[in-house]
């Protein structure tokens, strides 16, 4: 099902600068923003630079506005809501908030777990005695939840899945995963760096008690911005490692206190401009419907797949049931970055997703790279043929 008419889809490519360039499948790593979140941007910088430094008050209204729309993007309350500067920036301050790791103390985390997270799991947990362990596969690659539940005892201190792995169009079993650790009372980090503004999002649903996303991808939003969701409940378990002027309060005896509400862990200085930007890409996001975004994305993902699999000497390699926008493949006798390239030279924008994206699942499936190929709601049948005959191409 295609939700947009082409002329809404011709009008919202219209407003997008930048996607005359190529044909573009790397929404995965950055999305090009509508020309009015570049204005937003443009102006909010402007009035920054020639205005804020005169005034008190204003200077956090657009991480409001900002927070207000993030919120009704995952159906969270406000103050559970925190303005990063990435995703593994606000996924790494919940993480680092958990502590103390002890010896003998368990992290289960999917397979395709981000390598950043994993990174930080190792090297703050792990270095404690923690001991990091992976949840078994089903038959399809999907993160298992019946085995999830038959790793659980009084030693498993945190669950870490990430939603839609970056190597491939999987979609793990968010929900089926946040039921079994709300039963369990263990904490739920899930990494939506991919999900947000690429599926609706209903952080009750998903059972969650902290979920990181980007702005820069799916959502369309400027680089450098990101968030958190925090659980209200779930925010006294955590502990965060820095404070400054709007984090944390001091009295005037020097006594301290947090910041109420995921707020605490955002920063003083934040850029008025990004904030803005970010909150009219998620407000645009809202107007379009994520129901219709989804399906539009499918749409083009299901297509993209049958159209690459039909050409001999290419591997599609996503995992799972249930797919995402992102594409994966090989082709026989070109490695991912070469192909890449080539592929680049002929105006087509494909990433070579390398090993330590998912360092995990690309170890088990005793892969070094993938190709990918990410599409949008705003991926045209042109374009998806464009890919495909220029794979034909560089297969002859
Ligand atoms: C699943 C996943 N998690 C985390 C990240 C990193 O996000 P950021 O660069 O915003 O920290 C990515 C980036 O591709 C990703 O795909």
């Amino acid at each position: 099902m295609q939700p947009f008419s082409p002329s809404v889809l011709h009008a919202l490519r219209a407003a997008t600068p930048g996607l005359e360039n190529s044909a573009y499948f790397n929404y995965a790593a950055q999305a090009p923003v509508s020309a009015k979140t570049l204005a937003v941007a443009q102006r909010l910088q402007n009035e920054e630079s020639a205005r804020w430094p005169h005034l008190g008050a204003p200077m956090r209204e657009q991480t409001e506005i900002a927070r207000t729309a993030l919120a009704a993007l995952l159906s969270a309350d406000r103050d559970e809501i925190a303005l990063t500067g990435g995703n593994s920036h606000g996924w790494g301050l919940a993480f680092a908030a958990m502590g103390p790791w002890r010896a003998g103390d368990r992290i289960l985390v999917g397979r395709h777990e981000w390598g950043g997270n994993l990174a930080a799991m190792a090297l703050c947990a792990g270095q404690a005695g923690a001991r990091i362990e992976t949840i078994p596969c089903d038959a399809q690659g999907a993160v298992d939840a019946a085995a999830l539940e038959a790793m659980l005892d009084a030693r498993v201190k945190m669950i870490a899945l990430t939603w839609l792995p970056a190597n491939g169009g999987l979609i793990n079993p968010a929900a089926a995963i946040g039921r079994i650790a709300r039963r369990h009372g263990i904490p739920y980090f899930i990494d939506a760096a991919q999900a947000v503004g690429q599926l609706p999002i209903d952080v009750e649903k998903l059972g969650c008690d902290v979920l990181s996303g980007a702005g820069r991808k799916a959502l369309r939003g400027p680089k450098g911005t990101g968030f958190l969701y925090v659980r209200r409940d779930f925010l006294p378990r955590l502990s965060p490692v820095f404070a400054d002027r709007l984090s944390a309060l001091t009295d005037q005896d020097g006594a301290a206190s947090w910041r109420a509400g995921a707020a605490r862990f955002e920063n003083a200085e934040a850029s008025q401009a990004l904030h803005g930007g970010l909150a009219n890409a998620v407000e645009e996001a809202l107007a379009l419907g994520l129901e219709n975004i989804r399906a539009a994305t499918d749409a083009a993902a299901q297509s993209l797949r049958a159209r690459l699999a039909a050409i001999p000497g290419v591997a599609m390699a996503d995992l799972g049931r249930d797919h995402s926008g992102l594409v994966s493949f090989q082709m026989d006798g070109i490695a991912a970055d070469a192909a890449a390239r080539r592929l680049a030279e002929r105006g087509v924008t494909v990433a070579a997703s390398p090993a330590f994206y998912t360092p995990l699942d690309m170890q088990s499936r005793r892969l070094d790279q993938l190709i990918r190929a990410s599409v949008s709601y705003l991926t045209l049948d042109e374009e998806i043929e464009r890919l495909a005959n220029a794979v034909e191409t560089l297969r002859r």
